[in-house]
């Protein structure tokens, strides 16, 4: 059935051919406004007590915002008291506004005036509904009276002011309202705020409901900012909600066509889909090398204290800060961190960050690189070569990455679920390390001299001592060869690599061997303090778990016959 699409009426363009918020590149943060305790408090289904209001402004003022909205007292007892506590126990440090909301009623002014009295600095913001359809159903005005409604209450407002307010307007539904009806009231409230370049007013152009793209937002904020009169007079704020999912785009695109501040709310809380987030333009300016003007460098604490106050979950994937952004899953991306990251390493620490798959550095945000890789069926043998080396410092050689990861997938398969680095390291360990019997080098001397290595080891055999010796070209050679005398078996190193495991006095190596035993490729690990005695081991290694390959095979096949 198709969906009842002629209900709806698409949205007007403006005619700007000579736009340029195209081309403008955001080069600084704008003025934040926090409106989360006013806001996004309106949309919680349990709104903040006093308490959990105290401990949001506090991260407020931490995360370094300036200017924080801090309720619509007129409208909530809550609000009301709440401003209070913050004007009468001075909790507004210097350099910090807040600011109040008010409809353009006078009774409301006036309580929004009586409850920031005595305060250092604030915002008053007065707005009304300047919308088509709010104009008609909801207050069954014309255009002049609409603005009447609004400059009365800007008249009202600055008789009522002292020096330390501001000012604010906002033609509420912006977005649903006629472009240059918007202009014409937002002139008419600046007539009667006589607003200066140095005591500026604040006119806030919200998407209450976002009801085109972002594009045409840039549009009109371009067009308002070059026909407003007191343009040098005014900060122009954007106010996006989030209903058609693009409130960052809308915020990004109005501050390219000339906004300077923006309104809106940690990770998007806020009426319907919610406000812009602010966090997340924050970090969007970060990634491009500018300087977003709040510290986010503990991102999870604030995080979690706003889902506290919020009552409310951040979801995993919320840009920049759900709990799995950081992470990959898949092969390929694993495989690609694993070698950005290492060649990220090699760099000076100053240098542009340019890791795949890594937009910010988890490190800038408070993050460990602990998550950055986990380990689930889809992944491949980067991401656990990636997690044994920056856990267990184990650089494993391609193939034997490759022999590992298959191993890890056939327990992930099995299993479901993820494999962490500790259970992975575990399987590692069982698989080669572990692979203790027939044999043990229990001890050996080693002599070289310029015709060649000689090597006297002593084994144990199923726990029975068993002494052997050989001669070669290096240590590794001589055990070889003492093997194919003393036990029978023949092993030809195909593939050698070593390396540190750590450094300083408990410094390890790790020695890995690829071998021919008696026909069968296998792989062979050992880790030891000296270098010689780990490569020896990982020959035995190799030898002991051809063995067990063969056995394993010859019970499977026995459990075949007897099938
Ligand atoms: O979304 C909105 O229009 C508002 C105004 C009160 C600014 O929140
Ligand atoms: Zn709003």
């Amino acid at each position: 059935m198709p969906m009842p699409f002629h209900k709806y009426a698409p949205y007007a363009t403006v005619d700007l051919p000579d736009r340029t918020w195209p081309d403008v590149v955001l080069t600084s943060a704008p003025i934040w406004c926090s409106t989360d305790l006013r806001d996004g408090n309106q949309a919680l289904v349990n709104p903040m007590d006093t308490h959990r209001k105290r401990r949001f402004f506090a991260l407020l003022l931490e995360l370094g915002f300036t200017e924080i909205e801090v309720g619509f007292p007129a409208a909530s007892k809550a609000d009301f008291d709440f401003v209070r506590t913050l004007v009468e126990e001075e909790l507004v440090p210097d350099g910090v506004t807040i600011a109040v909301l008010t409809q353009a009623r006078p009774e409301l002014i006036e309580r929004t005036f009586e409850s920031i009295a005595g305060a250092r600095r604030a915002i008053v913001h007065l707005y009304n509904s300047t919308s088509v359809a709010q104009r008609r159903v909801v207050f069954r005005l014309d255009k002049a009276g609409i603005t009447e409604l609004a400059v009365r209450g800007a008249e009202m407002c600055r008789r009522l002011a002292d020096d330390d307010v501001r000012f604010q307007y906002s033609p509420e539904s912006f977005h649903h309202t006629e472009l240059d009806f918007a202009l014409e009231i937002c002139e008419a409230v600046a007539d009667a705020w006589r607003p200066t370049r140095e005591a500026p007013m604040i006119v806030n152009l919200p998407t209450t409901v976002e009801h085109f793209p972002p594009n045409v937002y840039a549009d009109r904020i371009e067009w308002f900012a070059r026909n407003f009169t007191r343009r040098d007079a005014a900060i122009i704020s954007v106010h996006p909600h989030n209903d058609r999912g693009t409130a960052v785009a809308t915020a990004e695109l109005g501050l390219m066509a000339g906004a300077q501040r923006v309104e809106g709310t940690l990770f998007g809380n806020g009426e319907r889909t919610g406000n812009v987030d602010l966090v997340t333009l924050a970090l969007n300016l970060l990634t491009q090398g500018v300087d977003p003007g709040l510290d986010l460098s503990q991102l999870d604490d604030a995080r979690r204290i706003v889902e506290e106050c919020n009552e409310l979950p951040v979801h995993p994937r919320h840009p920049w800060s759900g709990e799995l952004v950081y992470t990959a899953f898949s092969g390929s991306h694993q495989d690609a961190i694993k070698k950005g990251m290492h060649a990220q390493q090699q760099q000076a620490d100053d240098a542009v960050w340019d890791v795949p798959y890594l937009p910010i550095d988890p490190r800038d945000v408070g993050r460990t690189y602990e998550a950055i890789i986990r380990v689930n069926s889809q992944s491949g043998k980067g991401g656990v070569a990636y997690l044994l080396e920056d856990r267990y410092g184990l650089d494993l050689p391609r193939g034997l990455q490759v022999e590992l990861a298959q191993k890890v997938q056939a327990v992930t398969d099995a299993e479901g679920g993820e494999l962490s680095a500790d259970e992975i390291y575990h399987l590692f360990r069982s698989a080669y390390l572990e692979v203790n019997a027939p044999y043990e080098l229990a001890g050996y001397v080693h002599e070289a001299s310029e015709l060649g290595d000689h090597l006297t080891a002593r084994l144990l055999d199923g726990g029975e001592p068993l002494e052997l010796a050989g001669e070669g070209n290096g240590p590794i050679a001589a055990l070889v060869h003492a093997l194919a005398k003393g036990t029978g078996h023949a092993v030809h190193v195909l593939d050698y690599h070593e390396h540190a495991t750590s450094v300083g006095e408990d410094a390890m190596a790790a020695a890995y061997v690829e071998a021919d035993v008696d026909g069968d490729p296998v792989w062979g690990v050992a880790v030891h303090a000296s270098i010689v005695t780990a490569s020896l081991r990982a020959i035995v290694n190799a030898l002991n778990r051809a063995l067990l390959v063969r056995a394993e095979q010859a019970t499977a096949a026995r459990a075949f016959d007897t099938a």
